[in-house]
């Protein structure tokens, strides 16, 4: 690894179906790079801004929203990121810990694999920046239905989280990730989640 002071960008994303683990994987990722005085930004999608908002209270609602305007947003969403967060990152040399991209859109969204595919090539027309490293967390539907349901409120659990919906996502994930995504095992303890990502991100610098 080079010493912080040449340190290049690197946008490295984080992908895994809800229950998998990711936002407490990337808080211990920043907290360890943090720590070796690397410049960090994480950043997620939905974003804080208007749309992710927007998108954060049409998820909550009890009725499916629609799959057309979902998809929209979502991109409405990323673009304004890539302006207004992505770029600005990268322009000053961060590495970007980011909590979901395009490959959420495509296995959220996507009815099926082929449909998918065409969410991943529609948002890679759009010229948005291309992840540097990809880190799936890796845990069976199972296990993070149970993860998910044990920290929210069974009528919530009804309504959105479905353990089929999420082998669907799940089936799609694996579908469509590049080869080159790195597996986490994510039934592994945070601190050694971390680690594995931490020592991978600085070989990669
Ligand atoms: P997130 O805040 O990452 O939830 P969690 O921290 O529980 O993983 O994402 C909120 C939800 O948004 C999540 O269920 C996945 C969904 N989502 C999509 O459906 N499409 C997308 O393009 C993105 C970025 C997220």
């Amino acid at each position: 690894m080079n010493n912080p002071s040449s340190i290049k960008s690197l946008f490295v994303l984080f992908e895994g179906i809800d229950g998998s683990g990711k936002t407490t994987i990337i808080d211990s990722v920043n907290t360890l790079l943090s720590k070796e005085a690397l410049p960090v930004t994480v950043l997620r999608e939905p974003t804080s801004g208007r749309h992710g908002q927007k998108l954060r209270t049409l998820l909550a609602e009890k009725t499916e929203p629609d799959r057309a305007l979902l998809l929209d947003l979502f991109i409405t969403d990323r673009l304004e990121d890539v302006t207004l967060n992505i770029k600005p990152a990268l322009e000053k040399k961060q590495i970007i810990l980011m909590d979901r991209y395009y490959y959420s859109t495509a296995a959220y969204q996507g009815r099926t694999v082929i449909d998918a595919r065409k969410i991943v090539e529609q948002n890679q027309k759009l010229a948005v920046p291309e992840p540097d490293m990809i880190f799936f967390l890796d845990i069976t539907p199972e296990t993070a239905f149970k993860r998910v349901t044990e920290r929210r409120s069974s009528k919530d659990i009804e309504c959105f989280e479905k353990i089929e919906r999420m082998q669907h996502i799940d089936e799609i994930y694996r579908a469509i990730l590049p080869e080159t995504t790195r597996f986490l095992n994510a039934g592994l303890s945070p601190e050694v989640i971390a680690g594995q990502a931490v020592s991978m991100i600085k070989d990669f610098l």
